[in-house]
């Protein structure tokens, strides 16, 4: 009697576990879709692309619209980078990545006996990068926009003006945030009052900023009233941003990364984001093994994954930063044997720890040259955006009069070598801080092509988790031929390099592998809430259709037709 419980008890059970497994599917639309992280924000994009407006337009529209419903992450105060294809295979990449003060100086986080000062570049007035956001969306037009400018940021500052409705999760961060914003404003804020699910956020001084954008182009932002009360606030709280240094910010088209991994080519950001170069490093050192064949998510594929991104993330940290401002071999760091050579060390017996890895010796430097949004349109052009203002609500400076909240990238830098930042990065001499020197990003919006053909655009917030986060979303499609909303759904993990530890998502993974891991010499660091980005993407499938992938993580959202 009790066998027959027991195998009924098993057959339940594997039911269940096949229940589980069944692939979700995302939004599938015919033509054209935004995944954004808000679905008013991706709804006013979308209906920019039905409007007959293009990728381009739809990225204007959706970005700003962010900066109004999201502003958690979405900004006019931060910077970004965007990696695009166009329907007829041409491909680019824009960086608009903050900058550092002109008086900025390497030791200025320290104190007089070389310490880092707790908090001073990541909370106030000191925190704060020159934005690049603005300049970012008037290149995007200039060069490829096709609808009048007023239509696409109008749906924001009408947004701005009637209130946005505040979501249970954004309460809660709203929440979180309230301490911070009382202790650097010099005022009360539009975000300083205790929030509930259904509440409105009216930002009536945001909207008078975006108009003056609507009404000045670039300087609406970089000069004028919005620059006045910009520099005043910023002074006042003891920041060092002049009216030169807005007016100096300039958004600069690069040549992306691209490299091919087994049948497909990705392409992704260069330098200063590193996700493009650790992306390829990580995939070129996976490639030479039969992936498909390791189960997803099993013991050996967090081994495999994780000793790829240790090495990649030691050499990050050394070789890495604003390409206009340091060499960096990148043709040496992406190359196949040295990438081989640095898994020589990889053993399936036993986790190599991260003391006995540094940085690579490659082989030479050459020479001199130097919240995510997947959008695709109807005309079959793919924009890739990871847009930010560092870590949530910024720098938390509100620029009084111009309801803008302004970034603390200044943390991207390497404050001094060896000691980490807020995500836990260490850096060396590559990234450590200049004026007007871009901070090291490790953002990674990255387009994938199959056979010549567009097949996904991807990218996510999540510090650096990033690059991590959208390397096993490809694995996830290419190795395992999951749909995208299914594969932006799996648990997943991440390893740096420094901390000497695996951060998995909670429930995500067995004990058992969790065990095995432990036993091979793996730290695992497992937190309740912990969430590992909030990656937004789209699927070209085989019929042509789309299908998004809004990560549940957050409250983003698919929309399109
Ligand atoms: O540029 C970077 O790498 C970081 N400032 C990104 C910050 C981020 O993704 C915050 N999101 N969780």
């Amino acid at each position: 009697m009790k066998k027959i419980h027991l195998l009924i008890l098993c057959t339940l059970l594997s039911i269940l576990n096949a229940c589980k497994k069944e692939k979700t599917i995302g939004v599938i639309t015919e033509k054209a879709m935004v995944v954004s992280a808000r679905e008013e924000a991706s709804k006013i994009g979308s209906d920019i692309l039905q409007k007959g407006g293009n990728a381009y337009d739809a990225m204007v529209a959706t970005h700003l619209a962010l900066a109004v419903v999201y502003p958690v992450a979405g900004n006019i105060g931060g910077g970004g980078f965007m990696v695009y294809r166009n329907n007829d295979g041409t491909k680019g990449a824009l960086d608009f990545r903050e900058k550092a003060p002109i008086t900025a100086h390497k030791d200025m986080y320290l104190d007089s006996l070389g310490n880092v000062i707790e908090n001073k570049s990541t909370l106030g007035a000191h925190a704060v990068g020159i934005p690049g956001s603005v300049a970012g969306v008037f290149e995007v037009y200039d060069k490829f926009g096709s609808l009048p400018f007023t239509a696409l940021i109008q749906p924001a500052i009408d947004l701005a003006r009637n209130g946005i409705t505040i979501t249970k999760k954004q309460a809660n961060s709203l929440n979180n945030a309230t301490e911070r914003f009382e202790k650097v404003n010099t005022y009360k804020t539009v975000f300083d009052k205790k929030w509930t699910a259904g509440d409105i956020l009216k930002q009536e001084a945001l909207a008078q900023t975006l108009e003056r954008i609507r009404d000045f182009g670039k300087d609406g932002f970089y000069k004028g009233k919005t620059a006045d009360l910009f520099v005043k606030y910023v002074t006042e709280l003891g920041g060092i941003i002049t009216h030169e240094d807005l007016e100096k910010y300039q958004a600069i088209w690069r040549t992306p990364i691209s490299f091919n991994y087994k049948d497909y080519t990705i392409t992704s950001m260069t330098l200063p984001a590193s996700g493009g170069i650790c992306l390829a490093q990580m995939l070129k050192s996976i490639a030479p093994y039969d992936v498909s064949e390791i189960e997803h998510n099993s013991t050996q594929y967090v081994q495999l994954l994780t000793e790829v991104e240790r090495r990649s993330y030691a050499d990050r940290a050394n070789y890495l930063g604003d390409i206009d401002f340091v060499k960096v071999p990148i043709d040496s760091l992406t190359d196949q044997k040295y990438l081989n050579k640095r898994m020589e060390s990889f053993s399936w017996e036993k986790a190599t720890p991260s003391s006995e890895v540094s940085h690579g010796k490659i082989l030479g430097y050459e020479s001199d040259e130097t919240t995510h949004y997947s959008i695709v349109d109807q005309f079959g052009n793919a924009v890739a955006v990871t847009t930010t203002l560092n870590t949530g609500y910024g720098s938390k400076v509100v620029v009084k009069g111009a309801g803008f909240i302004l970034n603390n990238e200044m943390d991207d830098f390497s404050s001094k070598p060896g000691v980490p930042n807020v995500y836990g990065l260490v850096g060396s001499k590559a990234n450590a801080i200049a004026p007007e020197k871009r901070m090291l990003s490790s953002m990674t919006p990255t387009i994938v092509e199959k056979d010549g053909k567009l097949k996904m655009v991807i990218g996510t917030p999540g510090g650096s988790t990033i690059i991590t986060s959208v390397l096993q979303n490809i694995l996830n499609v290419v190795e395992y031929d999951m749909g995208m909303q299914a594969s932006v759904d799996q648990p997943r993990f991440h390893h740096q390099w420094l901390p000497d530890v695996i951060r998995m998502e909670p429930n995500g993974f067995t004990k058992q592998i969790k065990s095995k891991l432990e036993s091979l010499g793996y730290e695992i660091l497992e937190r309740n809430s912990l969430i590992i980005g909030r990656v937004d993407a789209i699927l070209v499938l085989p019929n042509g259709q789309l299908e998004g992938g809004a990560d549940k993580r957050g409250d983003d959202a698919a929309v399109g037709f």
